[in-house]
């Protein structure tokens, strides 16, 4: 996708230096700068402090970063470990452990001395495959936003929380790829960006590239997006996930749970666009999802822009007072209209999901 009419994927590795580059989101959308990850340790660290976030690229991530832990040393043991520290990385989405079992699948099969070039081939083609599923659920996902704009003959109106957009993907992303798609076309849209406190996904990653694809979007506060459905001002909802189970429930960034149930009560449909990467055909009770609590200073404290001075961590909220930080909530089947998958659209439940991956 462009920045500043350039186009750009989120990850790539680079054959004359031998490194990983990644665009840092912890800079957006104030700085655009490019970082290189040169050791494992660096894709590590890339996902913990959110330099890359966004489930299918810190997939993606992890892959890469198997290719440089077998880079700085091949001996297995060494790997092994690294791929135990990626997955340990962030807890939440399954593609992290999806990517890493993957590429330790792949190379278990080869003899050492190929190992570099196989792990390689394994992560591009992993980013590959990512970009090609997210082009498939834009797709996809057009023909609803399509037939919404058949009835209603004027601007449609899409909601969307936190950032399911190319900069979570390699490219197109999964919930804006409809739109990407959509724009495309020439069906006038219009996306409601939640705020998503408190890392502020929405303003500072979806607003930033909707803005760089020239597609109108207004920021609102987490908390508007109710009253906007009552007042008949939003037509759908679209957003991503980090877990999908079987049955159909949805983990997500979090405050997705609370735009569910408004768009419920207000009869608004609401979609949940994924890559089959996303999918957990293995656990059964959305409780048992490990919840990833991050640090509460990401709460209390603000970075901004003054001038054209760029300020880190002001300290908002009063010092004595507790913060939790819970980074993500699960929707439950029933408040979701549909899923929107690489593979067609499908009904949020075992059936469903069956039909289209056997
Ligand atoms: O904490 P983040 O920014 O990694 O959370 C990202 C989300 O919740 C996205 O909606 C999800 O990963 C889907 S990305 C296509």
């Amino acid at each position: 996708m462009r920045i500043e009419g350039k186009n750009y994927k989120t990850i790539w590795f680079d054959q004359n230096s031998k490194n990983v580059k990644i665009i840092d989101q912890t800079k957006l959308p104030h700085e655009f700068i490019i970082k290189n990850l040169e050791t494992v340790d660096d894709a590590i660290n890339a996902i913990k402090v959110m330099e890359v976030r966004g489930a299918p690229l810190i997939g993606a991530t992890a892959a890469f970063g198997i290719v440089l832990a077998i880079k700085e040393n091949n001996d297995l043991n060494f790997i092994k470990k690294s791929a135990e520290d990626l997955v340990k990385a962030r807890p939440t989405a399954i593609n992290l452990q999806w990517a890493v079992h993957r590429m330790n699948n792949k190379i278990s099969m080869i003899k050492s001395e190929n190992l570099f070039d196989v792990a390689l081939k394994e992560a591009e083609l992993i980013c590959g495959e990512d970009e090609t599923f997210c082009e498939e659920i834009g797709k996809n996902g057009l023909k609803l936003i399509e037939e919404i704009y058949n009835k209603k003959k004027s601007t449609i109106n899409i909601l969307t929380h936190c950032n399911a957009g190319w900069l979570a993907t390699i490219n197109w992303g999964t919930a804006t790829s409809p739109i990407y798609h959509a724009h495309k076309k020439g069906i006038p849209i219009h996306i409601w960006v939640d705020e998503t406190r408190p890392r502020n996904q929405g303003a500072n990653l979806t607003s930033y590239e909707l803005n760089e694809e020239e597609i109108p979007n207004t920021i609102i506060a987490d908390n508007t997006g109710g009253i906007l459905m009552q007042r008949g001002q939003v037509d759908m909802c679209i957003v991503g996930t980090d877990r999908t189970l079987s049955n159909g429930d949805v983990c997500n960034k979090i405050g997705t749970y609370l735009k569910a149930l408004a768009a419920k009560d207000n009869n608004v449909p609401f979609y949940v666009a994924l890559p089959s990467s996303t999918i957990d055909w293995n656990l059964k009770n959305s409780e048992d999802i490990p919840i990833e609590e991050r640090d509460p200073n990401e709460l209390s404290h603000i970075d901004g822009i003054i001038g054209d001075k760029k300020v880190d961590g002001i300290q908002i909220y009063p010092k004595k007072s507790k913060a939790l930080n819970l980074a993500f909530d699960v929707t439950p089947a029933k408040y979701v209209t549909a899923l929107i998958t690489e593979r067609g659209i499908c009904e949020a439940s075992e059936d469903g999901l069956k039909r289209l991956f056997k």
